[in-house]
């Protein structure tokens, strides 16, 4: 559990678990470190969960480097990974290796990118980062999707295999499936050679991504199917919050401990 872990070890990882949850800041990062996560990935869904936005495609570079070097503070065994937003690769190879290197500076280890972008994936491979793949529903492509819809069902279920089978050629070290059927997410797990990372996937890939707020309880409203709540976050830091401003009110707090 000591070693730090890189993007080898995890493509070394093939038919192990695999934890991976997204850190937008530092205590997040900390608490998925110290856990013994082996993956913290700075997603985009930062948009959604933090920023305020109703989709990921707002998400702008400059975000994703700001969360990036908050998370590094607080994340060291395990590798950090950092998101591409919406319009930072899908345009050039050049650009999507430009953008690499700026996340990479922010304190990435490697890189995520969506669908098969494989001349994106292989140039950034070129460079010396690694790139971890995303398939199936890929959230920047919801306008086109007509919605967060489950991929793959039926005879669209080749197109979602034929994809992960081209990112992985491109290089890439490991692949997120989302929101895909488990079988088509079992058959992918056994014929590519690298990890598969499921969110929304089934039992079956080599290990699973979930969102930091939604397992932590600190989502609103009921959660997401492919979820499941460990704590429950949000009301247990509202009743702390309330034992604080009844302190407050009651002159209880501060008391003599907290004063110089
Ligand atoms: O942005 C994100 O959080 C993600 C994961 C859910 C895979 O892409």
């Amino acid at each position: 559990m000591s070693e730090k872990v890189t993007a080898p070890s995890i493509r070394g990882m093939k038919g192990q678990r695999i934890v991976c949850v997204t850190a937008y800041d530092a205590p997040s990062a900390r608490v998925a470190d110290e856990a013994g996560v082996d993956l913290v990935l700075v997603g985009d869904s930062v948009g959604n969960v933090l920023l305020g936005y109703d989709s990921t495609l707002p998400v702008s570079l400059e975000e994703m480097i700001h969360h990036t070097k908050a998370a590094r503070a607080g994340c060291k065994r395990a590798l950090l990974v950092s998101d591409m937003p919406f319009g930072t690769y899908q345009t050039s190879p050049e650009d999507a290796v430009r953008s690499a290197c700026a996340l990479v500076r922010a304190g990435a280890e490697a890189v995520k990118l969506e669908g098969a972008f494989v001349d994106a994936i292989a140039a950034i491979v070129a460079t010396g980062i690694p790139v971890m793949g995303h398939v199936g529903m890929t959230p920047q492509s919801v306008n086109a999707f007509g919605g967060y819809r489950v991929q793959g069902r039926g005879k669209q279920a080749e197109l979602v295999v034929e994809a992960a089978r081209k990112v992985a050629d491109a290089g890439a070290f490991c692949i997120v499936l989302e929101v895909i059927p488990a079988v088509v997410a079992e058959r992918i797990t056994s014929e590519i050679a690298v990890p598969t990372i499921g969110i929304g996937a089934g039992p079956h890939c080599d290990g699973e991504v979930q969102v930091f707020h939604d397992i932590m309880g600190l989502s609103p409203g009921e959660p997401y199917k492919h979820t499941r709540r460990f704590l429950n976050g949000a009301t247990m830091m509202v009743e702390a919050m309330r034992q604080y401003a009844d302190a407050v009110r009651s002159g209880t707090f501060p008391d003599e401990e907290n004063t110089f």
